[in-house]
Order: structure tokens, then sequence, then C-alpha cells
């Protein structure tokens, strides 16, 4: 997280530690974790970067800091739609931090910060369990109240932050103003962040599966192998690790050997590293929702027509039409408890690094593995024209 310089900041107490809990070394059980507080991406130019979220995806900027607000060594834009908190940063001279993360990884996501009831709980759970630690809670002060923050770095260069914010009545954090209006930014329907997927190295998955448990107290949700997610070409592993009630979802992937370089190869030399793969974003209306982003010119993976035949026997009743679905490319998958909707975009750089899944639940609690085949087709008729198959 991108802290303010200009606000007070201190230490919390000896007893704000000893709110903490009477067994911070408890093994296993799960860290308290309230949901997602914001994402925050490293980006070479956030006020541009800002403005394609703002006119295409329909988020509204709703908070500012920057040299005009007294933060001379960066400027970040707060973006928000629906549930979804995004932080755009960028930095102001060739060797701030946010700078020499974008020299090696491109635009991507720092930080998936996860707000909690007690910073200091969380943070002192997960380096005791071994996490590795990055910024020491502490405490920020304004006249709006105060947070607790904290860091703990994860795969490459991505971190995740504790925010505890419930003292807190500001608009982000201390230092940033309130951005009254939006003009640019036209809704569209983007509701609650579904799902934050990691790509990680050839053999890591099952050490990062463990962290999350082991450290995190998260639960493993499921696993896939390279059985269920291949094609004629490329193969990915994943497992899907779980906390705060099914509120966070965290699949992480690591490629599996194939005949030719996996779309996970392919990220993991583009990011220069592991990080984050895509961000699924919630939709009460996917049709309404994809029309309108495709009208404002954002760029979807295609999807063979003949996927539609083949879909329609495999899913069975929905309450879309399946001309809405084949004309927009929305794939469809059903489990034991419904169906789902999803459909991706294109990366969102010029590296093929991160993009965006679009997704509506009917009750189906998967991640549309009935799709990943015609998917990852798509993908590599993609990967085929950078001509990185
Ligand atoms: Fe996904």
């Amino acid at each position: 997280m991108s802290r303010p310089d200009r606000v007070s900041q201190s230490r919390p107490s000896a007893d704000a530690r000893r709110q903490g809990d009477a067994s911070p070394a408890d093994h296993g059980h799960e860290l308290p974790i309230l949901g997602y507080d914001a994402l925050e991406y490293w980006v070479g130019n956030a006020k541009q970067s800002a403005y394609y979220y703002r006119a295409v995806f329909g988020f509204r900027l709703v908070a500012y800091a920057g040299p005009e607000t007294g933060v001379r060594d960066r400027a970040s834009y707060v973006l928000e739609q629906g549930d979804i908190r995004l932080v755009l940063s960028s930095g102001m001279d060739a060797e701030h931090p946010v700078v020499t993360h974008h020299r090696r990884h491109g635009d991507g996501v720092r930080d998936v910060a996860f707000r909690v009831p007690d910073t200091v709980e969380a943070f002192e759970l997960a380096t005791e369990r071994g996490a590795v630690p990055l910024d020491e809670p502490t405490v920020l002060e304004d006249e709006h109240g105060k947070l607790v923050i904290a860091s703990i770095s994860v795969f490459g260069d991505t971190i995740h932050s504790f925010v505890q914010r419930d003292d807190y009545s500001g608009i982000y954090l201390p230092g940033y103003v309130e951005v009254a209006r939006d003009e640019i930014a036209r809704p569209t329907g983007l509701r609650a962040i579904d799902h934050v997927v990691a790509n990680v190295e050839l053999g890591a998955m099952d050490d990062w599966g463990a962290f999350y448990q082991r450290i995190l107290g998260f639960s493993q949700l499921r696993h896939f192998d390279d059985d269920a997610i291949s094609t004629e070409y490329t193969a990915l592993m994943s497992k899907v690790l779980s906390s705060g009630g099914g509120r966070i979802k965290i699949p992480i992937n690591e490629p599996a050997v194939a005949a030719k370089r996996s779309q996970i190869d392919e990220y993991l030399d583009a990011y220069d590293g592991p990080g984050i793969q895509h961000l699924a974003l919630a939709t009460d209306d996917i049709v309404t929702t994809v029309r309108e982003l495709r009208s404002r010119g954002l760029g979807f993976l295609e999807v063979p027509r003949e996927y539609y035949r083949e879909a329609k026997d495999r899913v069975g009743e929905v309450d879309e039409s399946w001309g809405d679905l084949a004309e927009l490319g929305i794939l469809v998958d059903r489990d034991e408890e419904g169906y789902l909707l999803q459909i991706f975009t294109e990366p969102l750089q010029d590296r093929p690094t991160l993009f965006y899944e679009i997704i509506q639940r009917h009750g189906a609690t998967g991640f549309g593995v009935g799709n990943f085949r015609a998917l990852f087709e798509a993908i590599e008729r993609a990967q085929a024209k950078r001509g990185n198959l």
C-alpha cells in the first residue's frame, strides 16, 4: 500500500498490541479476514490508466493523492465501483520503488490488501508462522480517525497489506483528498471482486498453497491437475485457496509440462516473475455489462461458434438467451450447485500479463473448469499471434 508521507505515523501502543489475542501462536486457525480492502496497481502512468478504468470499466474516481495534495514522490488514484476498490499509483522519479517495479514488470498488481478486524493480530500471526514481514503495523491518523496498516511479502514482488479501518471515516487513507464528482465514469454493473488469480513458477504452486493454508489459515477449495486443464499444446495446474467465509478466493496456477509453452510461461516471462494473472469481477447482469464494455472498446477473447453447440448440451437450461451469449462470446459452465457465466478480456497491457474476467454466478461455486479447454484454445490462438506459442 502506498503510504501517504504527510500524516502522523506511529507504532501501535502496547495496549493495541495486547488487544491482538491471547493466543497469537495458534496454528491452523484462520487468520480473521473481512474481505478485500483494495487492490493497488503500480503502473507507468497512473493518470492515464485511471482514465481507462473510468471510461471503459466505469470505475468512479473517488480520491487522489499526489503533488497537488502534498505527496511529492508519487500520484495515486482511488477508483470504486460496487464493493470494488482499485488504487493506481505511479512514481515521480527514476529510483522510486513504483518506477523500478514498473521497469521490471510493466503495469501490474502490487498489493492485494485485505481488510482485517485487527492488523496487529493478523501481522503477528502471519509472521510468527513464517510470513516475510514487509511493513510493521503502523497507525495512520488524521481528522477522520485512525487506521492500522501492515504488510507481508508473498510471491514475486506481490504483497498483502492488512488494513484495519473500523475507526476511520475518511474516503481511503490519510493524505488522500476526496474527489466529489466524476464526470467520466458511467458504471457498467461491476459489483464485487469474485476471485484474484496468481501465476507462480513451475513447482511453486504446492508451496504457495501450503503458505496460504499454514500461514494465513486459508482452506483449499479445489485442485485441478493438468489432466483437467490441458489442450493439445499447453497445460497448467491450479489450486484454489479461500478465506473470510469465501469472500476471498485465490486460485494459484503453475505451468505444467506440455508440447508447447503454456500461457502461464508466457506470463512469467512477460511479467518477469510470478504475480497476479487475472481479477474476476462479479456482475448481476453479465449480458448488459459485457455489451457495455464491448461498446467502450474493451477486447475479449474470441470464442469459436462451435463452442455454443457443445455448451447447450453440456449446460442445459439457462435464464439468458443463447443468442445474446453467443453474440457477446460469454462462456457457460455448470456444476452441482448451479451454473455460471464468464468471459475473459485480452491482457490490458502491451505485455501479455494482467487480464480480467467478468463473471455472473447462478448458484455455481466453481471456476468454469468445463470452459477451460475452449478458453485455452482461444488464448493459444492469441498467443500464437504474438509469436509466443
Ligand atoms: Fe478466474
